[in-house]
């Protein structure tokens, strides 16, 4: 049985058999009408399993939470505070100002994800008309720049009850929430019950291969639905793509426990790494490849992988590198096991396989060939 590891992101996986099955059959209408029969049931699914009124099916996280933005800072002169490494902040191209004129005013996040809540609370603005107009506080959760990190709830619940306190809004960059919810073993609408609107990816280590939703109250899943129109996200039989995401909730996000212990298993084993070359506690083969990728990849084509590489896996990320214990999610289905490493920042790592987890796995990942050896 060949088995694909890719460990760049929890992105690169692809939809199941059973997720291509219910698209083809799936029920379509125009979604642009709300005649979607499939959209509407996925909507209704999401917006009952995070405990809102009502939720969109849009595109992308990133259109998730631009929409987010508009609604919620829908004056001119609004600002959202976002933390520092924020996606919203970092990776989608200052959206907020550059389509919906929204200043990202931002606090530090800690290394776990949170920040401090006394400097939110100084950074709210009061009615002084020389500043602009605080309309909304958004955290990311998993945090993903910051390793994959789950939010403390009692964290949520106390800026939750600040935000209140000031009425403004909290949203919430969900898009691998399920996955914080499976390691915190709490049902997803706790995580989310003090926020008022909640960015949810389906495309993010649940295997559909579009779509996000964006979730919160009758009035604001209203105004969203003008901007994902206006944003040119409103799309017609979108059925299609809205069956795999019911499948990825149904079937895929029920395994999020189990992609996390192999995470675990996986970042132990780097934990335990004892230098370039060694063997850690298990006497596993243990390697942790410090040269640059390049040079690696060539070291390693030139050797037969029989001989050197069997039963080994090669972990190769993306750019730069980052401690494993920074790995924290995983996407396992049957023909892809991929897992997320920090703000895709990983270095090349071998690892003996059984300690990774129990399948034979006899292949090379490359980050852009995607396999090289097996
Ligand atoms: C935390 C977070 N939010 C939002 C997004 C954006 O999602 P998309 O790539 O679907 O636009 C990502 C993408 O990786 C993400 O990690």
């Amino acid at each position: 049985m060949a088995y694909i590891v890719d460990l760049r992101s929890d992105t690169v996986t692809k939809p199941t058999e059973s997720m291509k099955h219910a698209m083809v059959n799936s029920a379509v209408g125009d979604d642009v009408f709300g005649e979607d029969p499939t959209v509407n049931a996925l909507e209704s699914k999401v917006a009952n399993l995070l405990g809102k009124q009502a939720a969109l099916f849009v595109p992308s996280g990133t259109m998730a939470n631009l929409i987010a933005i508009m609604v919620h800072c829908n004056k001119r002169g609004s600002e959202a505070i976002v933390g520092n490494l924020a996606h919203i902040y970092k990776y989608e191209q200052g959206g907020a100002a550059h389509v919906a004129g929204v200043l990202l005013s931002t606090v530090q996040n800690k290394p776990d994800g949170t920040f401090d809540l006394q400097e939110v609370e100084n950074r709210i603005r009061g009615s002084d008309i020389h500043e602009p107009i605080t309309s909304m506080v958004a955290i990311e959760n998993t945090h993903n720049v910051c390793g994959g990190k789950v939010l403390p709830l009692q964290w949520i619940d106390e800026l939750s009850e600040l935000c209140k306190r000031h009425s403004i809004p909290l949203h919430m960059d969900g898009a691998r929430l399920l996955n914080a919810s499976a390691y915190l073993e709490v049902p997803a609408e706790r995580i989310v019950r003090g926020c008022d609107s909640v960015a949810l990816c389906f495309s993010k280590g649940l295997s559909a291969p579009v779509g996000s939703a964006i979730v919160g109250s009758c009035h604001f899943i209203q105004q969203a639905r003008r901007m994902r129109k206006m944003l040119g996200g409103g799309m017609r039989q979108s059925g299609v793509l809205a069956a795999a995401a019911i499948v990825a909730l149904d079937e895929i996000a029920p395994k999020l426990a189990l992609d996390h212990k192999r995470a675990q298993r996986l970042g132990k084993g780097r934990l335990q790494d004892t230098g370039r070359r060694g063997r850690n506690r298990e006497g596993d083969l243990l390697q942790r490849q410090d040269d640059p990728p390049d040079s690696a990849h060539r070291d390693i084509r030139q050797r037969p992988l029989a001989r050197h590489y069997e039963d080994h896996l090669r972990v190769q990320g993306a750019r730069g590198r980052a401690s494993a214990d920074q790995l924290v999610h995983t996407n396992t289905r049957h023909e892809s096991w991929s897992c997320m490493f920090s703000s895709y920042h990983s270095t090349s790592i071998y690892l003996y396989v059984p300690l990774v987890c129990d399948l034979q796995i006899k292949f090379v990942l490359d980050r852009d060939r995607k396999l090289l050896f097996f």
